[in-house]
């Protein structure tokens, strides 16, 4: 098994479950309420980790009840954070979701106000001890100063980075990476209606020469290798859907664990469409290996 190394942010999430969505101005009782760690780097790293793999994520943690119960909770799922930059001041990013209970859709609230991970948390970090970093698509600049320094040190291993938002001078990471995964968000908000005419659209741009993903949501997922041939897979919803949050975290675990049992793409594609649509059938990320 691999030796993971996630770089991206942990959250609190806490999530109202609701009958139904509600309209502008209404006032709604929830059904449910809980308490959650989110984030997806720490997401992915959770269902790596319950794969076999060695994870350890890095980024930010305030030293406070909120980054214990982050840390608690990454412990109890096997993930190290000894590369944390731990602040003494600052509030944990906190997502406020409303879980709609009719279709398990969920709509997000994000505030953060956390200094980001940056180049100089990683002076001491060990890079090469892993086999597998795995980027959020995040803080471009210094992100990319990261992958920079990856580079000039001869780093070994794969490099995944989750292009998921549109962020100011995103596509300078592309060339960095051995594994692009994109959200369909990303791919609508740069005028595309298919992955496939989107991912011919930024093989087409020159940088990003590794294998290139683009999620899809209830249509399944498209490839490109890095040879560029083709591929796709469908979705494989759950009986019901009840949960869709983290399902693309969990994706993207889905298709690194694939990658790393050397997989090809096509494969790997349709086993990570699998794992997120068995995470759609159930709450949360917890036992998703169960039978
Ligand atoms: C799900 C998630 C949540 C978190 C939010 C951050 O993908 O990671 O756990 O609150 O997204 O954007």
């Amino acid at each position: 098994m691999a030796t993971i190394l996630g770089i991206g942010i942990a959250t609190i999430d806490i999530i109202n479950e609701v009958s139904h969505y509600p309209a502008e101005n209404d006032e709604v009782r929830a059904l449910t309420r809980q308490r959650t760690r989110g984030g997806n780097a720490t997401n992915t790293l959770t269902v790596l980790a319950a794969l076999g793999h060695h994870c350890q994520w890095a980024g930010t943690l305030v030293d406070d009840g909120d980054g214990d119960f982050v840390r608690t909770d990454l412990q109890n799922a096997g993930v190290g954070y000894r590369h944390c930059n731990i602040l003494p001041h600052g509030a944990m990013p906190t997502s406020y979701i409303l879980l709609n209970r009719i279709n398990g859709s969920r709509t997000i609230v994000h505030y953060r106000d956390l200094p980001e991970f940056d180049l100089q948390d990683t002076v001491n970090l060990p890079w090469h001890d892993y086999t597998w970093l795995h980027f959020e698509g995040r803080n471009v600049a210094q992100t990319r100063l990261m992958l920079a320094a990856l580079r000039t040190r001869g780093y070994p291993g794969k490099i995944s980075i989750e292009i998921e938002k549109s962020r100011d001078d995103i596509g300078v990471l592309y060339e960095y990476a051995d594994l692009l995964i994109f959200s369909r968000q990303f791919a609508l908000h740069q005028g595309f209606t298919t992955g496939p005419a989107f991912l011919s659209d930024i093989r087409a741009r020159g940088s990003a020469r590794g294998d290139l993903v683009c999620a899809w949501g209830e249509t399944g997922a498209y490839g490109l290798d890095s040879h560029d041939s083709a591929c796709c897979s469908p979705a494989y919803p759950p009986s019901r859907v009840i949960d869709t949050l983290g399902a693309g975290d969990v994706f993207n675990a889905g298709l690194i664990h694939g990658l790393l049992l050397q997989h090809s793409l096509a494969t790997a594609l349709g086993e990570a469409c699998a794992l997120a649509g068995k995470k759609c059938g159930q709450r949360g990320l917890r036992n998703l290996l169960a039978p």
